[in-house]
C-alpha cells in the first residue's frame, strides 16, 4: 500500500484463534493498516466466560498473524474509549454481533465513527466455526488441575466481584457450572464453588463439627471436579492441627482446588452461625499464624491460596481485634482475608471492610452474606470486597422441597399429588445426558 495507508481497527478476544478471525483480518488488510484492539480478560470477564489464555499468551499469538500492524489493548466491551483515540478510518467486525449482547457496542461503533467519518465494515461470518462452538467442546474435554486452580486468581483480578456458590454433591455443582441468566443484556453466571463444611456434612446427615473427616469431604470434592470446570474454594474449618493441615493444602492443591478457607477457631468447632449461643474459642494471633505460614511452605505452586477467615465479630470480639487479626494473618503469608458476621444488618461487617480499606497491606477480601443477605453485590463491590460466597443455599433450598414431598406422599397413600411439585420423568432421565 503506497502513501498513507488507511487505519484499519479489529476488536477480538481471540482466545481460541480460528479460520473466522483470520478471514476477518483478511479482510481488513485490504481496506489499510490493521490495529487489533485485543480485550483484556477484565473487558472479556464483563460479559462472558474468562478466555482460556492469559493476555499476553493472546497477544503472541495475534501480534504474529500475518497482516496484523500492532496490537493494542481494549480494556471495555465498549470500542468508544479506543476508537476515540485511534480514529480509525474504518472498523472491521464479523457480521454476527447484530444480535445479542453485543447489539449495543455494534450501535455505538457506527455512531462514534460517523464523528470523524469513519466506516464499519462487516464480513460474512464464517460458518461451521465459532468460538462460542469451540469453548463448548473445549468443556466438553474438560479441564485441568493446574488451570482449574489459576482461575481463582484470573477470576479476582478480572472481575469486580468473584461470584460463588455453595455445592455440596456433582448435581449442585452441574447447577453452578452451566446456569446462566440474562438480566438486561447482560447474562450472568456464578465463578465457582464452594465446598461448604456445613452443607457437606448436612447432606451426609452429620453435624458440622469436623465430625465429617477429611477422606470423606475429598470424596465429595472428587465428585465434583468429575463433572465440573470452574473453580473450587474449599472450607477447612480449623484447618485442625497444624501437623495435618499441611497434608490437606498438599491434598487440595494436588487436586486442582484453587483455595482453602481456614477459621481462626480451637477446640470443637461449631459453627459461626451459632454465634455466642455455643462455646466457642478463637486461637490465639501467634498460633493461628503459624498454621497460616506452614501451609504457605507446603504448597507446591504460587496459585493455591489460603486464606485466613476472621471470626472476632462472631464472638463479639469487637472490629479492632478484627482488624489486629488481619494485619498479622496477612504478615504470616495469608492470601485473602474472609470477616465473617452473624448480624442481619451489614452495619458491622462494613465497619470492618472500611477499616480493611485503610490497610497498607492488603490481600482479597471475602464475604459471606448469609445473615445481613439484605446486601447487594454492587454494595460489596464499594465496601471493597473481592469474592461474595452464598454458602448454603441449594441444599437450604432442596431439603423443604424433599420434605414437602415426602409429606405428600404420606398424607395422600399415593404419588399423584406431588406431580406438579416434581420435574417430569421425561426432564429427569434426560437431565444428565449421556457421555459428559
Ligand atoms: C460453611 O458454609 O460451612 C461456612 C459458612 O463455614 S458458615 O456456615 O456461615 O459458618
Ligand atoms: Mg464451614
Amino acid at each position: 500500500m503506497s502513501g498513507n495507508p488507511k487505519k484499519v481497527y479489529v476488536g477480538m478476544s481471540a482466545d481460541l484463534v480460528h479460520p473466522g478471525h483470520l478471514n476477518v483480518i483478511n479482510e481488513a488488510r485490504k481496506l489499510g493498516e490493521v490495529t487489533v484492539g485485543l480485550l483484556t480478560d477484565e473487558a472479556i470477564a464483563s460479559y462472558k466466560r474468562l478466555p482460556y489464555m492469559s493476555f499476553e499468551q493472546r497477544r503472541t499469538v495475534i501480534e504474529n498473524i500475518k497482516g496484523v500492524s500492532r496490537v493494542v489493548p481494549q480494556e471495555t466491551l465498549d470500542y468508544v474509549p479506543n476508537l476515540r483515540t485511534y480514529k480509525p478510518d474504518y472498523v472491521v467486525h464479523g457480521d454476527d454481533w447484530r444480535d445479542g449482547v453485543q447489539r449495543e457496542v455494534r450501535q455505538k461503533v457506527i455512531d462514534t465513527l460517523k464523528e470523524w467519518g469513519g466506516e464499519l465494515v462487516e464480513v460474512e461470518y464464517t460458518k461451521g466455526i465459532s468460538s462460542t462452538q469451540l469453548n463448548k467442546s473445549l468443556k466438553e474435554i474438560g479441564t485441568t488441575p493446574e488451570i482449574r486452580m489459576k482461575t481463582l486468581r484470573r477470576l479476582i483480578d478480572a472481575k469486580p466481584i468473584v461470584r460463588i456458590m455453595e455445592a455440596h454433591n456433582g448435581l449442585s455443582g452441574l447447577i453452578i457450572e452451566n446456569l446462566k441468566v440474562t438480566q438486561k443484556t447482560s447474562p450472568r453466571e456464578f465463578d465457582g464453588m464452594w465446598l461448604s463444611s456445613l452443607t457437606d456434612s448436612t447432606a451426609k446427615g452429620k453435624p458440622d463439627i469436623e465430625a465429617v473427616d477429611l477422606t470423606s469431604r475429598m470424596q465429595t470434592v472428587n465428585e465434583i471436579l468429575e463433572v465440573t470446570t470452574k473453580p473450587i474454594i474449599y472450607d477447612g474449618d480449623t484447618g485442625g492441627k497444624t501437623e495435618h493441615f499441611v497434608f490437606t493444602v498438599k491434598s487440595l492443591e494436588r487436586l486442582g482446588v484453587s483455595a482453602i478457607i481456614i477459621e481462626d477457631k480451637i477446640g470443637l468447632k461449631q459453627n459461626s452461625l451459632f454465634g455466642t449461643d455455643v462455646p466457642q474459642t478463637q486461637d490465639s494471633i501467634e498460633n493461628f499464624c503459624y498454621k497460616i505460614s506452614m501451609g504457605k511452605k507446603a504448597q507446591i505452586t504460587d496459585d493455591f491460596m489460603i486464606i485466613a477467615r476472621i471470626e472476632s465479630l462472631i464472638l463479639k470480639k469487637g472490629i479492632d481485634d478484627a482488624i489486629n487479626r488481619a494485619k498479622a494473618y496477612i504478615e504470616a503469608g495469608a492470601d485473602g482475608i474472609m470477616i465473617h458476621s452473624k448480624e442481619k444488618e451489614p452495619a458491622e461487617f462494613l465497619e470492618f471492610c472500611c477499616e480493611y480499606k485503610k490497610l497498607e497491606r492488603r490481600v482479597p477480601l471475602v464475604a459471606v452474606p448469609t445473615s445481613y443477605n439484605v446486601i447487594y453485590e454492587s454494595e460489596l463491590i464499594d465496601a471493597g470486597v473481592n469474592i461474595v460466597i452464598y454458602a448454603n443455599h441449594l441444599l437450604r433450598s432442596a431439603y423443604p422441597a424433599m420434605v414437602e414431598t415426602a409429606k405428600m406422599i404420606l398424607e395422600n397413600e399415593r404419588a399423584y399429588e406431588v406431580n406438579s411439585k416434581i420435574m417430569p420423568i421425561k426432564e429427569i432421565i434426560t437431565l444428565i445426558p449421556n457421555g459428559i
